[in-house]
Parts: structure tokens; C-alpha cells; sequence
């Protein structure tokens, strides 16, 4: 149960409270305390999705959900530079950024070096995302010829699911693809070996519902299930080093948890590491910390480490994004003064998450936020993060997140 009396006292917290209260625990009265450094002593990682506006200080580089002057590209990077001690791409290592056309010569390393340098110019722990996935995969890849292009079979178009444009058929043999596989997991991972920590190896393979495990793509109808083992044992042979991680989303839901066990086994028993579970957490505001904290027990039992890896929390507001012309019509009076009721929704849902997670410390290693602000978020109409199109710290949410990790649980 949720001690209401102590959420309360969280969130009346006034900015000179929390200075006190950061400064009281770090023995250090000048520093304002982060969100990394209010989870550092719980042994937390803190981090961001970079988009490539930050990772190669340009505005106009071509990036999805951001339309940023230099001045604001700026702002964010200081913004990530000050709160965060872990990065992942947002989209740069995804393979048709990557490798965007076929054999060695087909990567695009411009804006992926950039990231990584980024990275280390900081001191952040960076993790890679993502080798394997069924989405922003470039058509070449699953062709027999890859150099093939659709006009030549125009039914190919329509592609096998959805109706979605899909590769030219005839599709490429399991030999072709695995080979494909091995190249591309061996020419990323190697690039990389000892600067990118942590790979999600796989992104998004289970099913979402039926009684299947895995999602049906062109990875199991060309491979099979098992692409998934193979692309695990290539990353590890490339990197031995590196914490290779399982990543998908709705894993607050039981069901896909339950499949989520079924594939950790597959990988264990065709004697292949796995080292972590990269739990996505794109949540939504009626998030309740029993859901979190039945999460985080039920996934510690595969006893691996747990990354939330793309954080945010829609806020829907029946569509309306929270403004001040409708701050009067659904506040509250706090402390601080008023805050409207998505904003105190945003507060609520980040405060039962990270009471789950500090609860579950021993488990839960890493949280990265999925984008540095509302205004480059790829769920921007729900206003997920936690800060402005301005970088402002949004309250309540940023100082109960602060709270929380000052605090303790
Ligand atoms: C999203 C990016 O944020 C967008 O910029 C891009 O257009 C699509 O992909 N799950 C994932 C992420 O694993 O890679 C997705 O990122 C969000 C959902």
C-alpha cells in the first residue's frame, strides 16, 4: 500500500526543502543535487535517448520529432550533460540508419561515431540500440538479391503483412540472412568493443497476444525462431565484454511476461549469455505502483539485472496537452502554487514508478528516459518527460523524482 500522508509530504516539498534535504545527504550545501546524482548512491543509472541534433550539435540534421534552433540544441546538451550518466541512440545504431545499404560499404558511421563520441567526450555509460528488430530495417536485408529494387516485382510492394511496402521477393535463404546477420552484428559490435557497455540484442520479438512466443516477421519466416539465439551468440562473439540485453515493451502486462520467460529459456538452453532484461516502460498516467512493484518481482525472478530502457509516461488529458489556458479549469492548489491536473497526473504516475524501483534496487540497474524533453519526444502530444520544450523542470514531477531518490524508498 502507498502511504498517502508521505506522497503528500513528497510533493510539498518546496525547491529550498530540497535543496536542504540534497545537501543534508551529500554533506555538500553548494551542489544541487541531479537525477543521476539522487540515484547514484542507490547504485542507479540515470540516462537519455539522443537524437542526432545533440550527438552532432546541428539543428538541421535530419532527425525524427525535432525542429530545434542551435540555441535550443545547445540548451539540451547541457540539460544532458548535467542530469544524465547513461546514453542510448534514440535511432542512429538501428539498422537501416546503420547500415542503410547492403555489404560493407552500405553503413552510414557519421552519425552513429558521433553518438558514441559523445559519449565518451562526457564520461556516460553507453549502451547500443539496437541490433536485431522488425521495425526501421532497411528491404535490401531480407531479399535474395539485396540490390534488387521494388519496381522490378511491383507486387512485392504490398509486402506479406499489412499491406505494408516490403522487400522484393524472392526472399533471401536462412544461410543469406544469417550471414547477414553475423556481418552486420560483428562490423557494429566491433566497431565499439569496450566503448558501448550494454546492446539490446533483440528488440520487441514476443507476440502481443495468441499462443505464440514470438512475433510472426521476416526474422522467423526466413530463419526462424531461433534468429534470436544467433544474433545473441554473434554479439558475444564480437564483444565477449559487452552486457548483451533482451528488450521489449508491455512487459507490465503478465502475459507477455510469461513469453518473456519462454525466450530467456530458449536462449539459456541453446547455451548463449544473456545478461539483462531491457524493460521498456513507455507507461501511461493510471500507472499504480502494485502494477511496478508485481513487475519488478515477477521479472527478478529470471535473475537477471533490469534496465528500464525508453521511460515516459502519456499523459492524454482527452487529447488536450496541459496549458496554462486550462490550468484554472483542473488545478490544484499546492506549496508551489497551482498545478494542473495532467501535471500532478505525471507526478503521481513518476512517483508510484519510482517507489517500485528503489524497492527493487537490488534489481533494477539502469532508467533511461526516452528523449531529453516534451518537445523531441517521439509521444510529444502526451507530454511524457520530464521537462518542457523549454528545458524547464517540470513540476511536481522532477522534485518528486528527486525526492524519491534523496529520500530513499
Ligand atoms: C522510436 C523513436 O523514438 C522515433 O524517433 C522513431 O521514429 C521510431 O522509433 N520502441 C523502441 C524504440 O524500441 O526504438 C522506438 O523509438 C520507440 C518504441
Amino acid at each position: 500500500m502507498i502511504d498517502m500522508n508521505k506522497n503528500r509530504k513528497i510533493h510539498m516539498l518546496s525547491a529550498a526543502g530540497l535543496l536542504a534535504a540534497g545537501s543534508l545527504l551529500t554533506g555538500c550545501a553548494s551542489s544541487e543535487p541531479t537525477l543521476a546524482s539522487a540515484y547514484e548512491d542507490h547504485g542507479i543509472l540515470i540516462g537519455v535517448a539522443l537524437n542526432r541534433t545533440i550527438t552532432m550539435q546541428d539543428p538541421n540534421v535530419e532527425a525524427d520529432n525535432t525542429d530545434r534552433t542551435m540555441e535550443e540544441v545547445l540548451m539540451d546538451t547541457a540539460l544532458a550533460k548535467k542530469e544524465f550518466n547513461q546514453i542510448v541512440n534514440e535511432n542512429d545504431l538501428k539498422w537501416v540508419l546503420v547500415q542503410p545499404n547492403p555489404g560493407p560499404e552500405g553503413y552510414n558511421w557519421e552519425p552513429a561515431d558521433a553518438f558514441v563520441q559523445f559519449g565518451l567526450d562526457n564520461d556516460m555509460y553507453i549502451c547500443g540500440h539496437t541490433l536485431v528488430w522488425h521495425s526501421q530495417v532497411p528491404n535490401w536485408l531480407f531479399q535474395a538479391d539485396p540490390y534488387a529494387k521494388p519496381e522490378q516485382n511491383a507486387q512485392a510492394q504490398q509486402g506479406p503483412w499489412g499491406g505494408m511496402r516490403g522487400p522484393v521477393e524472392p526472399l533471401a535463404t536462412r544461410e543469406q540472412l544469417l550471414e547477414r546477420l553475423r556481418d552486420h552484428i560483428h562490423a557494429v559490435v566491433g566497431r565499439y568493443k569496450g566503448k558501448v557497455k550494454v546492446w539490446d540484442v533483440v528488440n520487441e520479438a514476443l507476440a502481443d497476444g495468441g499462443n505464440d512466443v514470438l512475433r510472426q516477421t521476416y526474422w522467423t519466416r526466413i530463419i526462424g525462431d531461433d534468429f534470436i539465439v544467433k544474433a545473441f551468440e554473434y554479439a558475444h562473439e564480437a564483444d565477449p565484454d559487452a552486457i548483451l540485453r533482451y528488450n521489449d515493451y508491455s512487459l507490465e502486462n503478465p502475459a507477455k511476461r510469461e513469453r518473456l520467460k519462454k525466450l530467456v529459456k530458449m536462449i539459456r538452453d541453446a547455451g548463449v549469455p544473456i545478461h539483462a532484461i531491457g524493460t521498456q516502460t513507455h507507461l501511461n498516467a493510471d500507472i499504480t505502483f502494485e502494477t511496478m512493484d508485481e513487475t519488478f518481482t515477477d521479472l527478478a525472478t529470471l535473475g537477471l539485472p533490469i534496465h528500464i530502457t525508453e521511460l515516459d509516461v502519456n499523459v492524454a488529458m482527452g487529447g488536450r496537452r496541459s496549458t496554462s489556458a486550462n490550468l484554472e479549469d483542473n488545478a490544484a492548489l499546492t506549496s508551489g502554487g497551482l498545478v494542473s491536473e495532467a501535471d500532478q497526473q505525471l507526478a503521481d504516475a513518476y512517483e508510484n514508478l519510482f517507489r517500485a524501483i528503489l524497492k527493487h534496487k537490488e534489481n533494477v540497474t539502469m532508467v533511461t528516459f526516452w528523449g531529453i524533453n516534451d518537445d523531441v519526444s517521439w509521444r510529444r502530444n502526451g507530454s511524457p518527460l520530464l521537462f518542457d520544450a523549454q528545458d524547464q523542470k517540470k513540476q511536481p514531477a522532477y522534485d518528486t523524482v528527486i525526492n524519491i531518490g534523496l529520500q530513499g524508498e
